[in-house]
């Protein structure tokens, strides 16, 4: 067993409540390799923004998970290197989809956990998330649960259509499970390819898919039952178009791939949704840096030069994010 305050790092509870009585959000970014660790720590830790480092278990499986922890106990030095006295560094699974992982991260490190059982009937959502609960709990690891279900691909999840969360079911869900914070369904869903072009409009002078709002009147219904409860946003990566383009430019082939207007996303950081995850805009300016090296200096094969400049655009793309977006800067001194 180890415990995640040996290693440094904090649960979501007290960054959650700031951030709703704050009117900000605080990102919670995936990590699969180094360089993104480090873009991740530098952004927050310039900007004095707390931050969570989400693992998948997909992330898992590809990293090690071993390796992971002392990863993110390596971060924790590294921000306190940077000049960051008190990181508040959250490390999280994402996704978690049995109670066994759940139960494996909060004995190896890990300082939150996610239990996703949103694809699962309501009653056996409810079990299983209690059961996460109450074992995460006693090791003061903090618990996020998933109500309604999201469009596209949730790690194994398939869920054919969006079923927008249930406002009438939220108080009965946080109350029977105990859980610390809710991710729910209002329009969001992963990857880079959100809405169908049949589902958009199209800007008439840029060609560009316009997406449908998200359902904010869903969101306040929520925050009506459940006041100051922290509300949680999956698949809202923006899929920023300078990236798509760029790595159109360089061989790629990403068409109509659309994501959530930062604008919303600014609006809903400023209610009671405290937690917005981001991995598909990371992923694409990664993969834009590194096609534009691979496309100009054909002749490249040191990894450092074509991962460097993908480290790089990812830290500008985070402090964006979180300056910009969440406006979490300067939220952990
Ligand atoms: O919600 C899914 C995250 O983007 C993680 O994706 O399972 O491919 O690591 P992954
Ligand atoms: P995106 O695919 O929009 O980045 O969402 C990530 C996410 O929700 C991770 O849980
Ligand atoms: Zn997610």
């Amino acid at each position: 067993m180890v415990s995640y305050k040996e290693l440094g790092l904090v649960n979501t509870r007290e960054m959650f409540a700031k951030a709703i009585k704050g009117g900000y959000a605080i990102p919670a970014f995936n990590f699969n390799n180094m360089e993104q660790l480090q873009a991740i720590i530098k952004a927050a830790a310039e900007t004095k923004s707390p931050v969570i480092l989400q693992v998948s278990k997909g992330a898992r499986n590809y990293a090690n998970q071993t390796l992971l922890r002392y990863m993110a106990q390596g971060a924790v030095e590294y921000a306190k290197e940077l000049g960051w006295e008190h990181p508040q560094i959250c490390l999280h699974l994402d996704h978690g989809d049995s109670f066994e992982l759940c139960k494996s991260c909060v004995d190896f490190g890990f300082s939150s956990v996610m239990i996703d059982a949103s694809a699962l009937p309501y009653e056996e959502n409810i079990a299983l998330t209690r059961k996460v609960v109450d074992y995460a709990h006693q090791y003061d690891v903090t618990v996020e649960a998933e109500l309604g279900v999201l469009a596209g691909v949730e790690d194994d999840v398939q869920a054919e259509e969006s079923h927008y969360t249930r406002p009438e079911e939220v108080i009965d869900f946080a109350t029977r499970t105990g859980c610390d914070s809710l991710a729910i369904s209002i329009g969001t869903s992963h990857g880079a390819y959100k809405f169908k072009p049949e589902q958009c409009t199209r800007d008439p002078k840029t060609g560009r898919l316009v997406p449908p709002p998200l359902a904010f009147d869903v969101l306040d219904a929520i925050m009506e039952k459940l006041p100051g409860f922290p509300i949680v946003l999956h698949g809202s990566s923006s899929v920023p178009q300078e990236y798509v383009d760029m790595i159109n430019a360089h061989g790629g082939k990403l068409p109509d791939a659309v994501g959530i207007p930062e604008e919303q996303l600014r609006k809903a950081a400023k209610s009671a949704v405290c937690k917005i995850n981001i991995d598909s805009d990371s992923r694409l300016a990664f993969t834009a840096a590194v096609r534009k090296v691979f496309d100009e200096k054909p002749g490249e094969f040191d990894p450092r030069k074509y991962c460097g400049p993908a480290r790089d655009l990812m830290e500008e793309l985070y402090k964006h994010k979180i300056i910009n977006v969440l406006g979490s800067d300067g939220k952990a001194e």
